[in-house]
């Protein structure tokens, strides 16, 4: 890393997370670190400008009070304390942050993605060599920005396994194979295991069960196609800050070793590469714009593992999945068209495994509704109900009427979470 850098130690303060993002705001970039780092650990890195002790009301973590190593003091850059009656330096609040960056630590504001880039190219090209990794590419931001980061250091060296479980969006899995398969000219095995998922999940009503046949079935699919490919060495995961800061007690390093391959059996052992792990959420979508990532995937609005299969009720059956997947395009659409898109959290379309009485072309129809639902949210714990336009929600109840099929009511769901969760499985 050839940026400057500060780095925040945890004391047990709940704002770590925050206020890395606050210092990376001025363009310094940040790290938070466990209080009993070391000199020598804090030396590995050329590039420290200031250390900021950030302390919660008794230096507490997990019922202990602590203290820092204090050899460090020694690293010969700025110290500032923020909540930390002990520490050896001078007390800070951020009022006067952008001044202790910029005149006392005299860092320079040369974080950005463009030098972020660069730096994981150069750190990828050094960790992976001749070496082989292997990704599962969902068409998530996460997941498509590591596979355009691999791809950009190291080529085709990377193997990115799209799974298509039939559970994805209108057009996602085309989107995969265009921006990866064909522009980007990866090597992109495709998986077509449609099905297969929905083989499995036939006749399955309950929710849990549903989410578990798919997180399992994926793990099986992706091992499979694994096991296919020679010598592959690591494998590339989509891990960002936010998995690894827990808040308050527990800090990135001392929490990140226990980051797991999500399922995979033992003898199918891969080193890890993660080069998002230091970003945050809207790092990450600005490294994906930086490496020329279409905005509809870097933009995309949050979309649970299992997909459409817990917004297509009960037992997943084709027909009530296709009419989930073409209203839920249509709903995306318009909320593009009004211009919604990135200001209201997540919004999207579901089908009850109820059908209901009603009237199409002067004949008794007996077919299903759908409901929308659009949320608001800062950390999906709480959610508010986004107020749609009545006239929004009129031209996207006529346009499922009339263009998804085995539709014949539109309901929207106003309720707020709690009581309701986001998605109803
Ligand atoms: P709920 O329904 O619990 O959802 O209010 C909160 C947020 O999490 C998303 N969600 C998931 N995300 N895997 C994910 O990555 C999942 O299995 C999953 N289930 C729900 C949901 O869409 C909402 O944004």
């Amino acid at each position: 890393m050839k940026q400057d850098m500060i780095v925040i130690i945890d004391l047990g303060s709940e704002e770590n997370s925050a206020l890395a993002r606050e210092i990376r705001a001025f363009g310094v970039y940040s790290e938070i670190y466990p209080h009993d780092i070391t000199l020598a650990e804090l030396k590995a890195n050329d590039n420290i400008k200031g250390v900021i002790l950030n302390g919660g009301p008794n230096n507490v973590v997990d019922g202990v009070e602590i203290d820092v190593n204090g050899d460090i003091y020694n690293l010969g850059v700025p110290f500032v304390a923020y909540d930390f009656p002990k520490a050896l330096c001078e007390k800070g609040d951020s009022s006067n942050l952008k001044s202790w960056l910029f005149d006392v630590c005299k860092a320079e504001a040369n974080w950005n993605m463009a030098n972020f880039v660069a730096d994981q190219v150069e750190l990828l090209r050094k960790q992976i060599g001749n070496k082989k990794v292997l990704l599962a590419l969902s068409g998530g931001v996460d997941s498509s920005v590591v596979a355009a980061l691999l791809i950009k250091a190291v080529g085709k060296n990377v193997t990115c396994v799209h799974v298509n479980h039939g559970l994805l969006r209108k057009g996602e899995p085309e989107q995969v194979i265009n921006v990866f398969g064909k522009e980007l000219d990866a090597d992109l095995v495709y998986v077509d295991a449609v099905d297969r998922f929905l083989s499995k999940l036939e006749g399955v009503t309950d929710p849990e069960q549903k989410r578990k046949i798919i997180g399992a079935e994926f793990i099986r699919v992706f091992e499979e196609e694994a096991r296919k490919l020679e010598g592959i060495d690591f494998l590339g995961q989509g891990t960002i800050y936010p998995d690894i800061v827990e808040s308050g007690t527990k800090t990135g390093k001392a929490v990140k070793a226990h980051h797991n391959v999500g399922g995979l059996p033992d003898d199918l052992k891969f080193e890890l590469v993660e080069p998002l792990k230091y970003l945050f959420k809207d790092e990450v979508r600005a490294c994906g714009k930086e490496l020329g990532l279409p905005d509809n995937m870097v933009y995309r609005q949050p979309f649970p593992g299992p997909g459409l299969g817990v917004r297509c009720l009960g037992a997943i059956t084709r027909d009530r999945l296709e009419a989930v997947r073409e209203s839920d395009a249509i709903l995306r659409e318009e909320f593009d068209n009004a211009g919604l898109r990135g200001k209201v959290w997540q919004y999207f379309t579901l089908i009850p495994d109820i059908k209901s009485v009603g009237v199409r072309d002067n004949a008794r129809s007996f077919e299903w509704p759908v409901i929308i639902r659009a949320v608001n949210t800062v950390d999906a714990m709480t959610a508010t109900i986004e107020p749609l336009p009545y006239d929004l929600l009129n031209k996207i109840t006529s346009r499922i009427l009339s263009e998804v099929k085995g539709v014949n009511r539109v309901l929207y769901d106003i309720t707020p979470k709690p009581t309701g969760t986001i998605e109803w499985e």
